[in-house]
């Protein structure tokens, strides 16, 4: 990959191991907004190699969502390391992968006999329940949301609208896209978005053959969208009428992240199949579905990963459970996200057209201009690249959206300051600071 520029402004250590990646890593893994070198982090904060501090405003696109390197997952894990008993759950079984899966089971609503698959990344939890719902059902077809981001392999990239559109896979032939209700760009014949998101689900369900619909509870990758109250209330009902499961991926914004444990609790439903991952091993490989016994026990060895349940991550998604709960984390996360929200507001800039969000996930949505509201997709390019010049890490989804998902733990200073900073950064964005140049190697997605 050509050496970006950029690197010259960083820390020279930072920058010769960004060029050391650069020059060994493979391109095809790297979504890259600015020239990040780390060396260490602690709660909301991200040490550069030099040790410049930046306040974590993604959590690592909300991966390590209790922080980085908490006291409590530490010790976990070194405990689980020290006397591991195996290293994966798929020829023996052990305390830590059968105690994980009922403890989620116990967290998650839901009737009947229930399996949980365990995994390494959201990606194959979407994958393995998108193949599971087609195989058992025996129907073929699937819906699925435009600009949704449901994995980066399989069959869950390419019922990822964001990665269908960006050419980066084949859309599925039997996969269905239709469009996510966003209040803030409603359809442009004036129709309201929910109904014109169920008219689309239904006629695709009425024709019939349709195993499943997966559905983000907020459309994360896509923009940060938060669809209208009751949104999946009505989906629900859609796929309770025409026998179609209902699949909720809560990989980027659950547990614990929208003030709430589950976002899909928002409007109550009770999904047949929830997907979970990063928070769930706070940096540590492991993912979730968990659904109907007939769907997860059928056929045997269909979905096999070798560490797959190993006994390390299962034992640090059990501790991120308990520290979710224990440490009051959901309460925090809606008292948190308030006061980013509040922030963000108070600061009236002409060039923010939205600002949207369950507790600690949210979109801040920039525009040319409020009377057009066009997004602006190169003014959120130079934003997040100046905020990281200034202190804040800050990633931006859905073209012109930054995305505000810091660690659950992170402090009321931390939000304060890091709001100031990203304020300073559209400023000195909206002046120019920051070269087209220097933002074309820093392309993200
Ligand atoms: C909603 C959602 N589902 C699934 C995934 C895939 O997770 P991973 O990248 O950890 O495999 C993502 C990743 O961003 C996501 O946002």
């Amino acid at each position: 990959m050509k050496e970006p520029l950029g690197l010259d402004s960083i820390a020279p250590g930072a920058a010769a191991l960004y060029r050391r990646d650069l020059a060994v890593v493979a391109g095809i893994e790297k979504l890259r907004f600015f020239p990040l070198a780390l060396e260490s982090g602690h709660g909301s904060t991200l040490v550069e190699v030099g040790g410049r501090e930046l306040i974590d405003l993604t959590a690592t696109w909300t991966a390590a969502g209790l922080g980085h390197g908490h006291p409590r997952i530490v010790e976990a894990m070194t405990k689980a390391a020290k006397t591991p008993p195996g290293a994966g759950g798929l020829s023996a079984v052990h305390h830590e992968s059968v105690g994980l899966a009922e403890e989620l089971l116990a967290i998650v609503p839901g009737t009947g006999d229930r399996r949980v698959y365990l995994g390494h990344a959201g990606s194959d939890a979407c994958d393995v329940a998108l193949r599971a719902v087609r195989f058992n059902s025996g129907k073929h077809k699937l819906v699925v949301f435009s600009n949704s981001y449901h994995g980066g392999i399989g069959l869950a990239m390419a019922a990822s609208g964001v990665h269908v559109d960006a050419g980066a896979v084949v859309a599925d032939s039997d996969t269905a896209f239709v469009d996510y209700p966003n209040p803030f760009r409603p359809p442009t014949d004036g129709t309201d978005p929910l109904v014109a998101t169920y008219s689309q689900v239904e006629a695709l369900f009425a024709v019939g053959d349709v195993a499943a619909i997966m559905v983000e509870p907020m459309l994360a990758d896509g923009g940060m969208v938060v669809p209208p109250p009751g949104f999946l209330k009505g989906i629900e009902t859609l796929c309770r009428r025409y026998g179609v499961l209902l699949c909720v991926d809560e990989v980027k914004v659950g547990l614990g992240r929208p003030g709430m444990m589950h976002a899909f609790e928002i409007d109550g439903v009770i999904p047949d199949i929830v997907c979970f991952g990063k928070v769930l091993g706070n940096g540590l490989p492991i993912s979730a579905a968990i659904g109907p016994a007939e769907i997860f026990d059928g056929p045997a060895a269909a979905a096999l990963l070798t560490t797959a349940g190993n006994p390390i991550c299962s034992a640090v998604a059990r501790e991120v459970l308990k520290v979710i709960q224990e440490e009051d984390l959901v309460r925090r996360s809606a008292r948190a996200g308030e006061r980013i929200r509040a922030g963000f507001t108070s600061l009236n800039h002409p060039r923010i057209g939205d600002i949207r969000g369950h507790g600690l996930a949210n979109g801040i949505e920039l525009v040319t201009d409020k009377e057009s509201n066009t997004p602006d997709g190169a003014l959120a390019s130079a934003v997040v690249y100046r905020a990281f010049e200034l202190g804040v890490c800050v990633y931006r989804v859905g073209g012109n959206v930054l995305e505000v998902t810091p660690p659950l733990v992170i402090t009321d200073q931390e939000i304060d300051r890091s709001i100031e900073i990203v304020n300073q950064a559209i400023i000195d964005a909206v002046a120019g600071k920051v070269s087209p140049e220097v933002l074309a190697g820093y392309a993200g997605w």
